[in-house]
């Protein structure tokens, strides 16, 4: 599975691309907000940072705007993919974008239908948020394996990019299912490093160590 970043945050990006977990970058225009920086300007940064797909939201709502603003967009680098909203505007725009060889992602998709939809349409990645179907109590990896076994019955190459995760149980819930990707904010995927039980375990031998009085030289 691959892993996106959540998050238009450049030294955080930075950090985990060093650990070398970074496939990718999903941001959208809250991410945006809450970096507080010039959307063409950080965008162009976190590309130089990431060799793979980095997502940049339009926020036009017909069509023609959208394929307007998807090639204004995908003029800041070449690893950019269009995020484009599951509206029947943003289905159109996905097919006259990836008819022109862009990427597409797909976004704010909360069904089964949808996610077949811009299958069809075209889109490289569809990105069904999780969380928020689970914030009002459905249940958002029921929708991955539903999209799976969908995608999977047909051939679809479109990529299942699991979004809105908030927690590690995500994570490993979306793998276990097979999505191709998923996008979590840093603190999650830093999460995914601790357990308890190593911490515990850590501390147990650095006691027994200074014990010996050794020094590995
Ligand atoms: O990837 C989509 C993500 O940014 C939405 O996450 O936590 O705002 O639902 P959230």
């Amino acid at each position: 599975m691959k892993f996106f970043v959540d998050t238009a945050d450049v030294d955080a990006i930075r950090d985990l691309a060093e650990l070398g977990v970074v496939d990718g970058v999903t941001t959208n225009p809250s991410l945006i907000l809450k970096a507080g920086r010039d959307i063409t300007e950080v965008t162009r940064e976190i590309c130089e940072i990431v060799d793979g797909p980095v997502s940049a939201e339009v926020v036009a709502l017909d069509a023609p705007a959208m394929i307007e603003e998807g090639r204004k967009l995908a003029r800041i680098a070449p690893n950019i993919a269009i995020k484009l909203p599951l509206t029947w505007d943003g289905l159109k725009a996905c097919k006259a974008l990836a008819s022109e060889g862009y990427m597409i992602n797909v976004t704010l998709c909360f069904s089964a239908n949808q996610a077949l939809l811009a299958a069809k349409a075209g889109a490289s990645f569809i990105s069904p948020f999780i969380g928020r179907l689970d914030d009002i109590n459905l249940d958002g990896c029921e929708l991955i394996q539903d999209i799976r076994t969908i995608y999977d019955n047909y051939g679809f190459e479109t990529e299942i990019l699991a979004a809105s995760i908030r927690s590690v149980n995500h994570v490993t819930e979306v793998a276990r299912i097979g999505a191709d990707v998923m996008t979590a904010p840093p603190d999650v995927i830093r999460k995914l490093a601790s357990h308890p039980l190593t911490d515990k375990g850590l501390d147990a031998f650095l006691k027994d160590w200074e014990k010996t009085g050794q020094k590995i030289l």
